[in-house]
Formats: structure tokens, sequence, C-alpha cells
């Protein structure tokens, strides 16, 4: 880029000159600008971490769709959870010329190098969803409150089984279940969710029976619905022969079908062992459905449409040498730096307002959950 940067200086005229100048200046400064006028038409690169869950398809989809309808072109790609193979994905964009890239990792530290020859040759990259961690070369972060996901989901729990208002004293049993440990989102999540349940668990109100309570005995490797249905099953066999379980926090709606699954082979859902609370994340049609059927209890609600525009006008901000917009300058360090973000805010969705979120939005279409 410098070299082409160089050669065109040379040709330029003192109008042209003046522009180039400004354009290495700031490139100089935050090593993601574009020359002025050559984003026409440009194509953006798109990496997204699996087609595994319905979540991320429609990311993909409606980032692409909100990228053209900005006159970009796009190349989208999914890694199938496999670190390696999104990082030689990347470097393939990289390689064809993308002039910028959006990118939610499957491992966040896994991106050191590919994001250096992003940087090397003057692509701002986007991190979507999660944030990518240990390097100075991610511009800005787009995503949703995510300790606030936690909360609602804590929160849920603490307010269901009566505790909150007092109605009830417990002392109730809860299982803890985190996402992948390479997802930096799942502390957040976590964080967000023990904010509201260690007080009662300090008080014995509520009462972990596996003694699993640290992070990283709960998480579940690439928020994987089967991992996290082997580990319940686990569970159940091992703290639960004479006792009940009440609540489950589950992170993921995939991880959420895995965990209701193991309950319900242990007879969970019959008229003589009501199923516990079970929380989720991602308002997938297959947990609104387990929702409506009175299974999962809730879900999060994360409007990936909006994701998707904030991503995309980040990108056509910056590729236009304007300020993307952010709210959140103070939240997301990466390790190497504090990364500017844009925080959208998750909703919580259970039986009783399903309709209004995700139906009434247009996020689900009511026929797909008959
Ligand atoms: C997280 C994301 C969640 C969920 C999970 C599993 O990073 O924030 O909404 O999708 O990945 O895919």
């Amino acid at each position: 880029m410098r070299t082409r940067r160089a050669a065109l200086t040379a040709i330029a005229s003192a109008a042209s000159l003046a522009l180039t100048l400004t354009a290495c200046g700031q490139s100089g400064e935050g090593g993601s600008k574009q020359d002025s006028g050559s984003t026409k038409g440009a194509t953006i690169g798109i990496a997204m971490p699996t087609k595994s869950s319905e979540r991320w398809i429609a990311d993909g989809n409606y980032v692409v769709a909100d990228l053209k309808s900005k006159g970009y072109k796009t190349k989208l790609v999914y890694g199938e959870d496999d670190p390696d193979q999104q990082v030689s994905q990347i470097e393939n964009l990289i390689t064809q010329g993308v002039k910028a890239l959006i990118v939610a990792a499957i491992d966040n530290k896994s991106m050191n190098n590919v994001l250096q020859q992003a940087k090397d040759a003057n692509i701002p990259v986007i991190s979507y969803d999660r944030l990518i961690l240990g390097t100075g070369n991610v511009d800005y972060y787009a995503s949703f409150d995510n300790e606030k996901v936690g909360e609602l989901q804590g929160g849920y729990i603490v307010d269901k089984l009566g505790l909150k208002d007092g109605s009830k004293k417990g002392p109730f049993n809860v299982e803890l279940f985190a996402g992948s440990n390479d997802d930096n989102n799942t502390r957040y999540f976590f964080q967000g969710a023990m904010k509201v349940l260690q007080p009662y668990i300090d008080k014995k109100q509520l009462v972990v029976r596996s003694g699993q309570t640290a992070l990283n005995q709960v998480t579940t490797l690439r928020w994987d619905g089967g991992t996290a249905q082997k580990r319940m099953d686990d569970i159940l066999t091992s703290a639960y022969k004479s006792q009940r379980v009440d609540a489950v926090l589950s992170p993921y709606d995939g991880i959420s079908i895995g965990i209701l699954s193991a309950l319900k082979s242990d007879d969970y859902g019959s008229k003589s062992k009501p199923l516990p609370v079970v929380t989720g994340q991602d308002a997938e049609v297959a947990s609104v459905k387990s929702i409506i059927a009175g299974e999962q209890a809730m879900t999060v609600y994360k409007d990936t449409r909006q994701l998707a525009k904030v991503a995309s006008s980040m990108v056509d901000a910056v590729l236009n040498d304007k300020k993307p917009e952010v709210n959140d300058e103070k939240t997301y360090d990466n390790g190497s730096k504090v990364v500017p973000a844009y925080l959208l805010t998750p909703v919580s969705v259970d039986k009783a307002n399903y309709q209004a979120t995700v139906v009434d939005s247009g996020y689900i279409k009511e026929s797909d959950l008959k």
C-alpha cells in the first residue's frame, strides 16, 4: 500500500499530492485508513465462526446485505469452529485484496500474526461480537453489553425462584455453565450472572451441589451442546441422587438444549419432577419453541440485524476517513489497547414476552415457531 502510494505521489498533481499526504498522515496514526475515493465498490472480508449455529448464519447474511446496500462487495467465510482454518481464511481474504475485515473470532487469542498481516496491508479490522485479544491491530469493536447478558440470566433465576422478592428463602440447588474458554465474551457473561447469583450462594439460599463454581470448571469448549449435555449427565449422576436441581445457568441456547436433553433423560419434565429454570441466549428458533413448550425458561435476545448494521457502518466510516460512532471507550481492554466499542442492549425473553420481542420485531417469523 505504502509503495503504491509512493509511486502515485511521484506523478500526482499538487492537489492530489496534498490529499495523499493527508491520507498517509492518518494511516500513520491509526494504521487503518484507506485512500479517500478508493473505497467505492471495495470488497470487505467477513469471517464468521461457524454455520452450526443459526445465529451466525443470520449474522453473516445481515452483514453482507448491509454492506451491499452501502455499495460494497463482500467475501463471507465460515471457520467451522476451527481456529487454524479461520486464520488461514483471513490470510486468504488479505491476499485477495479486501479493503476491510469484520471478524467474529473462534479463538480470540489466535489472531496476532494474521492481524499483523492485515495491518501491514493497511486493512482496518472490526472485531464482531467477540473481542479479539492481545493485539493492537483491532480498530473497533461491535457487540452487545455482554455483562448485562449475564445479569439478565442470573436475574431471571433469582426472580423465578422467588428469592428476589423474598417470597421464598430456599435453599435451592443451582448448577452453572459457561461458554467457550477461548471466547472473551464468556467471562463477561459469567461475571454478570455471578454478580447476581453470588450473594445468594454466600447466604446459602443457592447451593451448587457439584461444587463447580469457578469459571475454569464450568466452561464449555466451542459452546458445544453435546459437551454440555455430557457434563449435565455427570453432575446429575454424581450430585443429584437424592436431590433435585432447581435452576441451571446456561449462557447460550445451544448449550441449553444439551442441558435440557440430559435433564429429560433423567425424568425431569414429568409431573413429579418439574424441569429446573434453564436460561439461554440468542433467541434461536429451537429455543424459542422450547420456551413456548414450557421447557427452556428464557433466552436473551440480541438483535443481530442491529449488530450487523453497527459493524458495516463502522467499516464505511473508517474507509471514508470518518470516526465511527462508539458508545463505550473504557470497558473493552484487549490486553494491548482499549478497543473503542459500540454496545447494543440485550433483552430478556420468556414465554410472556416472546411475541412482543422476537416475533413482532420480525426477528423470527411466527410460522417458524409452529
Ligand atoms: C458468543 C455470542 C453468543 C453466542 C455464543 C455461541 O460469542 O456472544 O451470543 O452466540 O457466542 O455462538
